[in-house]
């Protein structure tokens, strides 16, 4: 039988927010916590858990033939991918950021600084369209420790409660771009899978109204 393959966040504050909707849709899911793979009972559905930044290339390659991921994830490395559906959860900003001690006018204070981040081509592209050249480092993770260790003087991260950043003594100077879950489909999708796709943005069109 043919199945339509969608990907989720492995771990982090999507995969929660994923699962809770497709259980929504009805759709229930065999999940062993440590399966990267598993199947629904209901649906004509395989789930593979993967990480957030592998996910574009999975559905570039048509590996997995849908994904729910970070709109700001695909705006980083997207290209070629179609948004279908926004989800309306996980909202977050990627936003430059800088410590809370330093005087922060404008954007071109960044100019020939050292900016930590995991979104590289996000941040050059806005630095780029308001003429600042800066030094990016890039990294995976925890970010926003950067500053504090002579990394960096300033950073780029995601921000949703913005919780991170306080614990760091950074402050929020410029919101790059806002961000939420979306329903990214690959260009590689059969016309079979396509019709399982109907059926699923249907039912998630149902819950999307329910919740508002
Ligand atoms: C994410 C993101 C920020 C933080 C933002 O990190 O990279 O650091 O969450 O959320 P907040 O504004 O609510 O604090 P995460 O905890 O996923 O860890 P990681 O950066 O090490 O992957
Ligand atoms: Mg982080």
């Amino acid at each position: 039988m043919t199945k339509l393959r969608i990907a989720i966040q492995k771990s982090g504050r999507l995969n929660e927010d994923s699962l809770e909707i497709l259980k929504n849709c009805g759709i229930s899911i065999d999940n062993g916590k440590d399966q990267l793979k598993a199947s629904s009972r209901n649906f004509p559905m395989e789930v593979f858990y993967l990480r957030n930044g592998d996910i574009p290339q999975y559905l570039r390659d048509g590996v997995v033939d849908i994904a729910i991921i970070g709109e700001n994830v695909l705006i980083e490395k997207g290209q070629g991918i179609d948004i279908t559906e926004k989800l309306g959860f996980s909202k977050c900003r990627v936003s430059l950021a800088v410590p809370k001690s330093m005087k922060y006018t404008s954007v071109k204070d960044f100019e020939g600084k050292r900016i930590a981040t995991s979104y590289p081509n996000t941040v050059i592209a806005y630095l780029k369209e308001k003429g600042v050249n800066a030094d990016l480092h890039i990294i995976n993770g925890s970010v926003e420790i950067a500053p504090n260790i002579g990394l960096a003087d300033g950073i780029c991260d995601i921000v949703s409660s913005g919780s991170t950043l306080f614990k760091n003594n950074l402050k929020e100077v410029e919101v790059m771009l806002k961000s939420e879950a979306v329903l990214a489909v690959s260009q590689k999708i059969t016309d079979e899978r396509k019709a399982i796709l109907t059926k699923l943005q249907f039912r998630i069109k149902s819950v999307l109204q329910a919740r508002q």
